[in-house]
């Protein structure tokens, strides 16, 4: 068997999705149509047309216009549907799922109309296909931390319902050091904590997220690299980094993939896995991801099965589900 074919048959846990950047172009036409909107583009190949990025910074210009069709609580629940159901052909399993509530509430959505859809859809996927989900809401990090504590407050019913808070948007510009309060505020109140950082920005924002933020993981974390001590303290706390391959080429972090440094990350004894972070906008869901580094960094099965493992171990599942998840690595046949 071929290492891209063990790689689709593994289970495997997704923990860095944006529900919003799985929004396809058709659904995008559908939804503009349900909901009486009209958007700037003719047709799916123009849509498609426009998703040439150079940076972070214009991805997330064309990811915050995308999303002005998600109105009601059906279309939140159709988004997130419409992905599980995707990802279940790439055995994933278990997903612990960002959103960006700021995003909606600033357009005169409501934090609960999102909220629910997406919540409905994580119940109904548990009870179609037994695939378990959590719910990290992230704060928008180009906005002010008291917009962020007023989020907080719009999610205090909810809690019960949300794993974690998140840190995504514009990097650069917007240290992790920005929010320190608002996650601490997180924690009190029983969140995990995890944030973006290294995509594009520093090393030291990965050390801020570190030590100011107390992250329980850290999403992308690519430029660690260019720090020696930074890389052993990582390995040292067996910190997760969830790395997004073609998000990372699509975003132009990388030339290309043949330079990806996730197979660097696992030979040194990171604790790396591998997700899409915006699918409908990188050009793949987690199986694509899987293909694109095994195919140019040449990974090896068991380079593959560390990443399947390292998925549900990266997790803020029990360790009990855990065992369950890493049992059924084992029972996958590799030849
Ligand atoms: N929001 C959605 N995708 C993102 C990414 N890759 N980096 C930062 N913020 C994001
Ligand atoms: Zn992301």
């Amino acid at each position: 068997m071929s290492v891209a074919n063990y790689a689709a048959r593994l289970p495997k846990a997704e923990l860095h999705l944006h529900i919003e950047g799985s929004l396809e172009p058709e659904m995008m036409f559908a939804l503009a149509m349900r909901n009486k909107l009209d958007i700037p583009f003719k047709s799916v190949d123009d849509i498609r047309a426009a998703y040439a990025f150079s940076n972070l910074q214009e991805f997330l210009d064309i990811y915050y216009q995308g999303m002005n069709v998600l109105k009601t609580e059906e279309d939140f629940f159709d988004l997130t549907m419409t992905y599980l159901n995707r990802v279940c052909i790439d055995k994933v399993r278990h997903a612990e799922i960002f959103f960006d509530p700021q995003a909606h509430t600033a357009r005169g959505v409501p934090f609960d109309t999102a909220i629910s859809g997406i919540l409905t859809a994580f119940t109904m996927a548990k009870a179609q296909f037994g695939m378990t989900t959590k719910l990290i809401l992230c704060f928008l990090r180009h906005l002010s931390e008291e917009d962020a504590f007023e989020t907080l407050k719009q999610a205090e019913p909810w809690l019960d319902r949300i794993t974690a808070v998140g840190l995504d948007s514009s990097e650069v510009g917007n240290p992790p050091s920005k929010f320190t309060r608002v996650f601490k505020a997180a924690k009190e109140r029983g969140l995990k904590l995890v944030a973006h950082a290294g995509e594009e920005g520093p090393p030291e924002y990965i050390i801020e997220a570190l030590d100011l933020l107390q992250i329980d993981r850290l999403d992308h974390g690519n430029r660690s690299l260019e720090n020696s001590a930074l890389v052993e303290r990582l390995i040292r706390e067996q910190m997760t980094l969830t790395v997004c391959p073609l998000s990372n080429l699509k975003l132009c972090v990388v030339d290309n993939m043949r330079s990806h440094p996730l197979k660097q990350m696992l030979d040194l004894g990171l604790r790396a896995t591998i997700h899409s972070d915006d699918p409908a906008y990188f050009g793949g869901y987690m199986n694509n991801n899987f293909n694109a580094v095994i195919g140019a960094l040449d990974l090896t099965k068991s380079h593959v099965k560390t990443l399947a493992r390292n998925s549900f171990i990266g997790s803020f599942l029990s360790e009990g589900e855990k065992r369950a998840h890493l049992a059924a690595i084992e029972i996958i046949q590799s030849s």
